[in-house]
């Protein structure tokens, strides 16, 4: 939700810190700041709005020190403003939270019983205080930290600083992640790899109700009995050479079309394109050829990649499949067999209600797979088995090419599920293996459509409200375009089953109203096509993305028809989701919003 960073460096750390919140703004960016210690006083910049703010203020009014912490904020407690900005400051410390403490106001009372004075709105003040009065009591600042940890409630990542105490950060963390670098004589700690990718790459993380203590010549960590522990050192692939721009105008079209790369990739790691076949781990905890039912939980876009699945999975391993989005999963209570399969999709790893619908399923006895791209994230770490999706870093905040890698992967494991299971055979298998391999070529081709649909994102741009249809495994891809066209553009959009039209959504056509049909020419196209006339005779306004055989089968009268190659069935969720996320950036850029960090949104949604 929040980024967090933290440097006891050689060196002044306020360019290092700003330089670090860079790579985690696609956290939060409501607001930003950051202090540091100059001769054992605490001194801080904050500003509202994004990082480029902060920067401006330090420009004009520098801070110097060698230790410091930063924070790049989206707001859940108190509105953004720079009053509410992080690090909230007492006389004793200074301190940066990534997360929710939930019996914040219970603190807050006692604290201002006690004749502590509350400035800001957030949640954060409280804990400030807390530590705060342990201090003015007589304890130091690891005691004082340790101490308060229990009576913190919610997910938290926080870092603080001291006053007088140059070469010390105390870290604790609770549900949200946080990583403790190395460098020569230089400690970091940060929300994630890339953050601190241009100083180190050896990373511990640490594990949920662990804090430490980092000081120039390391780290002292403890677990949550007190204990000290040792939290084991990785080396990180993370590069900060991947989370650059290049020539592109925003991160989102960057990651638009490095889709053929990085499908390419996925789809290598679980398919043997030499010999047409799958290959997962053979060492998986559970044996595919068992599974008799699949409980599918994530958010968001995630999620709607996992009801792609449900089509895959039953139509090719013939293995049903529940799926729910995690914020409703976790509190219906369902029954869930010992011994199942529970998987969990996420880009970032770090979702806070998925991860809550795992630890779910972890106490029901089921075995955790994850479908994540951060190898280092916490789902990850939580799994018995990972599916990683090698999609790179993903910083726009609109999901893209995570989507398509984790269709690749999902698709990828459908099939070899159901060679598993003796529901397909060698022969489809290799079919269905050879079919995956076109994806790429495939997606290069949609990219070619560009200038086209930039065209018709100009007369979306001009609209309210947009309806998108699609059947069967395009279903989920119109409700992912329709997301995806609400939270870049802010045009309200609705994704439907295109049956379901006349059930209700037949009401909104008129002339005013776009209707976005993805059809492919499938086994249902004619269906869907009935659909389509529905909305004509009503003076609906098409926009069809279909394929060549489709343009020619539907003869219809359409205000664009986008022509899509001709590709397998297993192909069309992946690749038509290309013009649909190619549709809602260029609205987006016509609209003029803030296509990479669009208003109210965060990449990782870390609370609930
Ligand atoms: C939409 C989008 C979100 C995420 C959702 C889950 O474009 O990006 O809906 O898909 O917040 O995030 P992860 O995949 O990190 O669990």
């Amino acid at each position: 939700m929040c980024g967090i960073v933290g440097i006891i460096g050689k060196q002044p750390v306020a360019p290092l810190l700003v330089d670090a919140l860079k790579r985690l703004e696609y956290r939060g960016y409501d607001s930003a700041g950051i202090a540091t210690l100059d001769a054992g006083l605490i001194k801080r910049r904050r500003a509202e709005g994004k990082l480029i703010n902060l920067e401006n203020l330090l420009g004009n009014d520098p801070l110097s020190g060698n230790t410091g912490i930063g924070h790049t904020r989206w707001a859940t407690h108190g509105v953004p403003n720079e009053t509410n900005a992080h690090p909230h400051q007492t006389e004793k410390l200074a301190i940066v939270h990534n997360g929710i403490i939930e019996n914040f106001r219970e603190l807050r009372d006692e604290l201002i019983a006690d004749g502590y004075n509350f400035v800001t709105e957030t949640d954060t003040e409280a804990v400030a205080h807390l530590i705060t009065r342990s201090m003015d009591n007589g304890l130091d600042p690891r005691s004082a930290v340790s101490q308060n940890l229990e009576r913190l409630e919610g997910a938290f990542a926080i870092g603080i600083l001291f006053k007088g105490e140059e070469n010390l950060i105390i870290a604790a963390r609770r549900g949200a992640p946080l990583a403790i670098g190395y460098g020569e004589g230089e400690m970091y700690l940060g929300s994630d790899a890339i953050a601190l990718s241009p100083f180190t790459n050896v990373l511990s993380y640490l594990e949920d109700g662990d804090w430490a203590a980092i000081t120039s010549g390391g780290v002292e960590i403890h677990d949550v009995s007190g204990g000290r522990v040792q939290r084991e050192k990785q080396v990180t692939v993370a590069s900060s050479v991947m989370v650059d721009k290049g020539n592109y105008r925003h991160f989102m079209l960057k990651e638009i079309y490095e889709q053929p790369e990085v499908i390419s990739h996925t789809l290598s790691h679980y398919l043997d394109f030499a010999t047409s076949s799958t290959r997962f781990p053979k060492e998986l905890p559970f044996d595919f050829a068992n599974l008799d039912r699949i409980a599918i939980s994530a958010c968001g876009t995630a999620y709607l990649a996992g009801l792609v699945s449900k089509y895959w999975f039953e139509r090719y391993a013939r293995v049903p499949v529940d799926i729910d989005i995690a914020s409703e999963f976790r509190y219906r209570e369902m029954p869930l067999a010992k011994g199942g399969l529970s998987l969990f999709i996420s880009q970032s790893g770090e979702t806070a209600d998925t991860l809550a619908a795992l630890r779910y399923c972890r106490a029901q006895g089921q075995h955790i797979g994850s479908v994540v791209n951060v190898r280092e994230s916490t789902m990850a770490r939580e799994s018995d088995a990972i599916f990683q999706t090698l999609a790179g870093p993903e910083i726009g905040v609109a999901s893209t090419k995570a989507l398509t890698c984790q269709l690749s992967v999902l698709a990828s494991m459908a099939v070899a599920v159901g060679r598993a299971k003796g529901v397909l055979s060698g022969q489809q298998e290799e079919k269905l293996v050879h079919n995956l391999s076109e994806a790429p070529k495939f997606a290069n081709q949609a990219l070619k459509l560009e200038q086209e649909i930039q065209k018709i994102a100009g007369d979306l741009a001009k609209v309210k409200h947009v309806l998108y249809l699609g059947r069967d495994t395009n279903y989920p891809l119109a409700l992912e375009g329709a997301l995806k066209l609400k939270e870049l553009s802010y045009i309200h959009a609705e994704g439907y089953a295109a049956g379901e039209l006349k059930h209700g959504p037949i009401a909104l056509i008129d002339e005013d109203m776009p209707v976005i049909v993805i059809a492919p020419h499938d086994k249902i196209f004619d269906k869907t096509v009935s659909n389509m006339q529905e909305v004509a005779a009503r003076g609906g306004r098409i926009i069809l993305i279909t394929d060549r055989t489709g343009a020619a089968k539907a003869s219809m009268d359409t205000e664009h028809t986008l022509i899509m190659p001709d590709m397998p069935d297993i192909l069309t969720p992946l690749i038509y989701s290309i013009p649909a996320q190619l549709l809602a950036y260029h609205t987006a850029v016509f609209m003029g919003t803030d296509v990479d960090q669009p208003r109210n949104l965060a990449k990782s949604v870390t609370v609930e």
